[in-house]
């Protein structure tokens, strides 16, 4: 997202951020408009000139509709311009693999993409699901290109190399959550984001910013060396 010059200030290079829960009230995000309104104020401090939001869709956690996001996401534009912040604002989805989310790959018209055909979406942190090459076949066979968030948090990647040049093979985008380059996360989790800046393999960054408290430590991740080491020249943030 931010470059660093020799001064190490922050200099914005990348402006968008898709990777968000800053709809009021939906997941384990923000809980009310206001608290949505100081961060989104926050990265427009930064340099961000666009965010897209990305609510989880967990049937078992989280059951919401795409229908239900869209129509909060237009309220939140709405206080925006109440609040005076120049910024886009989008709305996509974060979704959780189960078997009830590889039915709606296969045949839901209503997902919810950004940059035109990108499906952004999260397994569980410990086991590889069984439904994963399915999961990623199916979205791919319908033109949608599967975006993975945070690959660094997963341990069944930490621990397969196989498996994240096969992901890669098989045409998955990673997402980096740039506040795994501050240890926010683990050490192990940190460790692996760098491993993965360094074969290259992100595509995308994201803030995945639940909170103030995350947008306050973005700020300290975009000034990282692991920050710094990241190829700029393959990232797609701002093509979508
Ligand atoms: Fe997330």
């Amino acid at each position: 997202m931010f470059g660093i010059n020799t001064k190490r200030e922050v200099v914005p290079y990348h402006t968008t951020d898709l990777h968000s829960h800053l709809l009021p009230g939906i997941d384990d995000g923000v809980k009310t408009f206001d608290e949505s309104i100081g961060i989104i104020r926050l990265l427009q401090s930064m340099g961000y000139q666009k965010i897209i939001t990305t609510p989880h869709i967990m049937p078992d956690f989280y059951p919401n509709s795409e229908n239900e996001i869209i129509a909060l996401g237009r309220k939140l534009k709405q206080e925006i311009k109440k609040a005076g912040i120049d910024i886009q604002l989008e709305v996509a989805a974060e979704y959780y693999l189960d078997e009830n989310i590889l039915e709606r790959f296969v045949s839901s018209d209503e997902l919810l993409l950004f940059g035109g055909n990108y499906l952004l979406f999260e397994t569980s942190y410990y086991n590889e699901p069984k439904i994963l090459r399915e999961a990623i076949f199916q979205l791919n066979s319908r033109g949608i290109n599967p975006v993975l968030a945070h690959p660094e948090r997963y341990l069944y990647l930490q621990a397969s190399p196989a498996l994240v040049q096969e992901l890669l093979d098989m045409q998955v985008y990673y997402q980096l959550n740039l506040l795994s380059l501050v240890g926010y996360y683990n050490k192990a989790t940190k460790r692996f984001a760098r491993k993965l800046i360094k074969m290259n393999a992100y595509s995308f960054l994201g803030s995945d910013c639940h909170n103030l408290r995350h947008a306050h430590l973005l700020a300290k991740a975009l000034k990282t060396r692991g920050n710094y080491y990241i190829n700029k020249q393959l990232l797609l943030n701002q093509a979508v």
